[in-house]
């Protein structure tokens, strides 16, 4: 949710800033802009739609967008429609001004009264953003000292920010500060480049460090100096990304939600790897190890996410109480947050979040942890803030996912979640002889899933025939329910069509109404312990006319019988069947969205990773 990507040093610094936008285009695309600071000279471009606008533009300016330093932005609309006036860089009032140029990612939840205040001391406004009001506010307490004036700014903001500063009357310094939303800065030779995640750094330098909350950097080309907002001096840690260029990069692919539905063999493969202990029998977690005792010993377990992160939270709750036996429980983080949740001894909180920046679930955490709760983070990317807030935590090590519509990330949380419940399971009631089943079924998941995704073609054509249909169910029992809510949801992100996904006996209890003359419903209907009861559904969806579209057990003849068409999946335990059954539903939505002519990865109004509540 909007990108910022900040440069200085010694080369010009407008292309590096348009290609970091590109790599940040997923997190935020209404609006783009940058602004570069010359000699005596701060020009600023902006345009409303996507980054390749924003270049275009920049070639038909008549400034020379020439410098060594600047600031850009891409943009995910919270305050303020989708405008040229309310896309970033936002300036200091206009002519009045010390020609100071921010961006920003976060809202501040002041705006309003520092707004207020600002007015009254005559500051015009061209925006309706709140971070147009951080500006004028840097400008207003600006006396010659950029750093000073960000921290004094920040002491008076409340809300979340990662933001990078400029002004024109300092071209050698760009002030940089945090609290809440994400923001890296690369140290280069000479030179640095800011940005919201590391995808637009590491073609520049792999050295980086991150600015802790309620602090500030300030960057001259060859030196930095990193401070809270009071100006306590503080020493970030510098550390290696641990990120490839070609893991970012889309390579042979058409798209980042195929290339990624293509890695998932990959991604489950090292997200096992040293993990699975087949000849001792054991789960290796190396992140919570030295919790294993008060997790074994835990009297609820809450799993707590948003979007595609939840649906494998309700995996999670399913198998932690089957495998491990514990009471489980997930809720949307956002609603956990706050109805002021119960929280009490031997509660443990786990947070899945692919972005481990999302506002709402870090909410959640954050409330956890002051209730006295254990918390843990089942997170992707190494560093993020949910990875560093919570106690301990489980990385789920599928590499960079781009593409809006989470593919990989989904079955790397799920496979850990599943790794997590057999963890805890065995130090309860799990036996040695039913791990070991499990942990040797599991090892071999990545083959598995790469022979449902041999069948892209056949979805494809399957899809064809129903594309032109508005209105789609998607049914599933047990743990099929939440891959059912997750086909759902993929289907109707990237496509726009209306797309349900309930428990399949809910069906008979309303949705049956919508069932008419050829309406597709994709049924999970794999064989597992609820298997007889989904046939039982699948009747009551044909009866009435509509088209049964089945994830099904290889070599199923019922379901061939029954159903207009059929994804195979591989016999797999039942505990690891999401792992499998949800594949298909990701090419599914691929196809459709692509036969509806529509912008696979960057699908409208959505933002990969949501920095605000
Ligand atoms: C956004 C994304 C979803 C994602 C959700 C949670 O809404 O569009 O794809 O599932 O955030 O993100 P997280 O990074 O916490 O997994």
């Amino acid at each position: 949710m909007c990108g910022i990507i900040a440069y200085i040093g010694s080369r010009e610094a407008s292309p590096i800033l348009i290609e970091g936008l590109k790599r940040l285009e997923y997190r935020g695309y209404d609006s783009a802009g940058l602004a570069v600071v010359g000699d005596d000279t701060l020009d600023i471009s902006r345009s409303v739609g996507r980054v390749r606008g924003l270049e275009e533009q920049l070639g038909r300016e008549t400034a020379t967008f020439s410098g060594s330093m600047g600031i850009a932005h891409t943009r995910w609309a919270t305050h303020g429609g989708v405008t040229v006036e309310n896309a970033h860089p936002h300036r200091d009032d206009l002519g009045r001004g010390h020609s100071i140029a921010v961006v920003h990612n976060g809202i501040i939840e002041n705006y309003l009264t520092l707004k207020k205040w600002l007015e009254e001391k005559g500051h015009v406004f061209a925006s309706e953003t709140d971070t147009e009001v951080l500006a004028h506010l840097i400008g207003e307490l600006y006396d010659g000292d950029l750093e000073r004036a960000v921290q004094a700014a920040l002491r008076e903001v409340t809300g979340a920010y990662a933001i990078a500063v400029v002004c024109a009357k300092e071209p050698d310094v760009m002030v940089v500060g945090r609290k809440g939303s994400p923001l890296m800065i690369g140290v280069g030779s000479n030179e640095y480049v800011v940005a919201s995640d590391p995808s637009a750094i590491v073609a520049h330098t792999k050295q980086a460090f991150t600015l802790d909350d309620y602090s500030v950097a300030k960057l001259t080309r060859d030196s930095f100096r990193t401070s809270t907002i009071d100006n306590i001096e503080i020493t970030p840690q510098i550390r290696e990304l641990e990120l490839d260029l070609g893991q970012i990069e889309l390579g042979e692919f058409e798209h980042y939600m195929l290339k990624e539905i293509h890695e998932q063999p990959t991604a489950l493969r090292r997200s096992l790897q040293g993990r699975l202990d087949l000849r001792g029998g054991s789960v290796v977690l190396g992140g919570i190890t030295e919790h294993a005792r008060h997790l074994a010993t835990a009297k609820r377990i809450v799993f707590v996410g948003q979007g595609t992160a939840l649906h494998a939270g309700m995996v999670g709750e399913y198998l932690v109480e089957n495998l491990a036996k514990i009471p489980a429980e997930v809720e949307f983080a956002s609603e956990f947050r706050y109805r002021n949740p119960i929280v009490e001894p031997g509660t443990v909180v786990i947070a899945i979040s692919q972005s481990g920046e999302t506002a709402d679930t870090l909410a959640a955490i954050e409330e956890a942890k002051q209730k006295g709760a254990l918390t843990l983070g089942l997170v992707n990317v190494v560093g993020s803030t949910i990875s560093r807030e919570t106690d301990a935590g489980i990385y789920l090590r599928v590499g960079p996912e781009i593409g809006v519509a989470s593919t990989k990330a989904f079955i790397g949380q799920l496979l850990v979640t599943t790794m997590l419940a057999a963890f805890i399971g065995r130090r309860r009631f799990l036996s040695q002889e039913d791990l070991h089943n499990l942990l040797t079924a599991m090892d071999r998941v990545p083959d598995q899933v790469e022979s449902v995704i041999a069948q892209s073609d056949q979805i494809k054509t399957a899809t064809a025939r129903y594309v032109n249909r508005d209105n789609w169910l998607f049914l599933g029992r047990g743990l099929n329910y939440p891959v059912a809510l997750e086909g759902a949801l993929k289907l109707k992100e990237i496509s726009y069509i209306h797309a349900e996904g309930m428990p399949a006996a809910e069906m008979k209890h309303g949705p049956i109404a919508l069932i008419d003359e050829g309406m597709p419903v994709v049924v999970v209907a794999t064989r597992n312990s609820q298997y007889e009861k989904v046939l039982s559904n699948i009747e009551e969806v044909r009866s009435r006319g509509g088209h049964v579209i089945a994830v099904a057990t290889e070599g199923d003849e019922t379901i061939r019988s029954l159903c207009e068409e059929v994804f195979w999946v591989p016999d797999v335990p039942e505990p690891l069947q999401p792992l499998v059954t949800v594949v298909p539903l990701q090419l599914l939505a691929y196809h459709a969205a692509l036969m509806r002519g529509k912008d696979v990865d960057k699908p409208r109004n959505l933002a990969k990773s949501v920095t605000v509540e």
